[in-house]
């Protein structure tokens, strides 16, 4: 492993320990979205130019909602299926579009936008709740190391 890897690794550590610190004891789901969209901006700007949240919509459980970003305006509803966010939230898996004007079916909320992952939440439940959408203008921006760290922050977002 190189030194980019592992300083990578250490910094996805610590922003888990650091959000989980914010959120402790936290009942608003919106409070908790909001905590990791601002501290994993902050951490890893200018990297990562869209982060945030589209949350499964209550009222039509086949539709996500935008929910707390920080970046550009984002498209306020994605339908399951439609795009990487629906396709991830439609599979409950993590997708990594290294381009995504070669990738079919893009919504392209913000065109300065050419890289991609998406990551599943799940509530205390085990239901998929929402989608972390982390955008790039830098083509094949996200790795294995992004995967981990953000599934792992995924994972507890909405359970400890
Ligand atoms: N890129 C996303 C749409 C959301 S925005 O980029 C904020 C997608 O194709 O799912």
């Amino acid at each position: 492993m190189n030194n980019m890897t592992t300083d990578k690794q250490d910094k996805y550590a610590s922003l888990h320990a650091e959000i989980m610190a914010v959120i402790a004891g936290e009942t608003s789901r919106t409070a908790r979205f909001a905590t990791a969209a601002c501290l994993l901006s902050e951490a890893f700007s200018p990297r990562f130019y869209w982060t945030g949240f589209y949350e499964v919509d209550p009222n039509k459980p086949d539709e996500l909602v935008i929910g707390p970003y920080q970046g550009t305006l984002g498209c306020l509803r994605i339908a399951f299926g439609r795009g990487v966010c629906g396709i991830s939230a439609k599979n409950e898996k993590t997708q990594i579009v290294a381009d995504v004007h070669a990738f079919a079916g893009h919504i392209a909320c913000d065109p300065a936008s050419r890289s991609e992952i998406v990551v599943p939440v799940h509530g205390q439940s085990g239901k998929l709740v929402a989608v972390l959408d982390i955008d790039s203008t830098q083509l094949n921006a996200f790795d294995r190391v992004d995967q981990d760290g953000l599934e792992q922050i995924c994972h507890d977002l909405l359970r400890v």
